[in-house]
């Protein structure tokens, strides 16, 4: 059990595989710099440590959708430039330009709120961002010009980028319209030109994009996901595997042995089909196990092999049937997500079984469950 906390459960953060994939990204989309999106406290694995180990790596940039989670990294000593991904609210542009944060534009308020903050003082860099079909947030391609102008005449602005968001990078069979959203976005940045505007360091890919479509990758690449060890597109040919960074580890709080046709868990759903013994887990729903997730086949790895998760997931703790005769105690260590032995189960096999995105798994790992920071030499 961990020495400086009584609950048996935690989330083990790996960093020196935070710069392996940073490291790894780095070479293959240079010349472009890449920007490691630390956004919802990097993807649940704490930002403030990814950043670190994302900078290590070789990130130039780093990434937030919220002014509050920018103004952290620098409570923290981050120096580095942080790119905040949606325009801040006017209220908060003094905060952004304090923290000398990159606040992302989009509305002529947006712009008339910056230059009221900057009015006065050193430049404040902003970066104009183009809707090319996300439809999300970002400027009509036909309002570019105006703005950018709009940012150039503001005394205390100045354009340092300029970039757009791309719907379906990961997705293979709608190459064309991620190629359609390219083409807008080049024609956004000739008009810029064509006016006499100096657009900035252009930027558009995700980590899907940036993986797969070298025409994405202009000044900068913004890769969340990838990070985290997980692609969301297969790995192109030659890429190192990326490695997940996040493990989600337990210890068995008590083992029992039940007989067959036992029922287990609310609603009893589940029965054992032999004798079992069937160990309980302290990590549930309210950490970010997804109830569903013994439906669908979940699984946990004890003792090098995989259990399943027998019955409901409960807020607080889950069972596993271990089976007839298991060797399985309490205080074994329990995966849920992670290695153990020779078997693995990643956030990917999670969202496979419930229909969802490893981002999703990630990021609903609750402020609960302890991160525990490693790193490996
Ligand atoms: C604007 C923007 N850029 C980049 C990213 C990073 O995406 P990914 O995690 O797929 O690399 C995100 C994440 O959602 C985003 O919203």
């Amino acid at each position: 059990m961990r020495g400086d906390a009584w609950r048996a459960s935690w989330a083990e953060i790996d960093l020196a595989a935070i710069r392996h994939n940073v490291r790894t990204l780095v070479e293959r989309c240079t010349p472009a710099d890449v920007c490691a999106v630390v956004k919802a406290d990097g993807y649940g694995h704490g930002a403030v440590a990814v950043a670190r180990a994302a900078l290590k790596g070789g990130a130039a940039w780093l990434a937030v959708a919220l002014v509050e989670e920018g103004i952290a990294l620098r409570h923290a000593g981050v120096d580095a430039p942080v790119l905040l991904l949606a325009e801040p609210p006017a209220a908060a542009m003094g905060a952004v330009r304090a923290a000398a944060l990159t606040p992302t534009l989009y509305t002529t308020a947006g712009v008339a709120a910056a230059a009221a903050a900057a009015s006065g003082q050193a430049p404040l860099t902003v970066h104009l961002k183009v809707d090319t079909g996300m439809h999300r947030v970002g400027a009509d391609p036909a309002d570019a010009v105006a703005l950018a102008q709009a940012i150039g005449e503001a005394p205390g602005l100045r354009l340092g980028g300029t970039w757009t968001h791309l719907a379906v990078a990961d997705e293979a069979g709608q190459a064309s319209y991620t190629a359609t959203q390219l083409g807008r976005f080049d024609a956004v940045v000739g008009d810029l030109r064509a006016a006499g505007v100096d657009p900035g360091l252009l930027h558009a890919a995700n980590s899907a994009a940036a993986l797969t479509v070298a025409s994405s990758r202009f000044d900068l690449v913004r890769c969340g996901i990838a990070v985290y060890g997980y692609s969301p597109v297969a790995l192109p040919d030659g890429w190192p595997p990326l490695q997940p960074a996040l493990s989600l580890r337990s210890r068995v709080s008590l083992a029992r042995s039940l007989a067959a046709g036992e029922r287990v868990s609310y609603g009893l759903r589940y029965a054992l089909k032999t004798d079992s013994v069937v160990a309980t887990v302290p990590l549930g729903y309210a950490d970010g196990v997804p109830r569903r997730l013994s439906a669908v086949g979940g699984e946990v790895l004890i003792g090098g092999r995989r259990r399943p998760i027998a019955g409901t997931v409960t807020m607080d703790q889950l069972m596993a049937d271990c089976g007839p005769e298991a060797d399985v105690a309490a205080g074994d260590e329990v995966v849920l997500l992670g290695r153990q032995g020779d078997k693995e189960i990643t956030a990917d096999d999670w969202a496979g079984r419930l229909d969802t995105i490893a981002y999703e798994i990630l990021c609903g790992i609750s402020k609960r469950v302890p991160r525990v920071v490693r790193d490996r030499a």
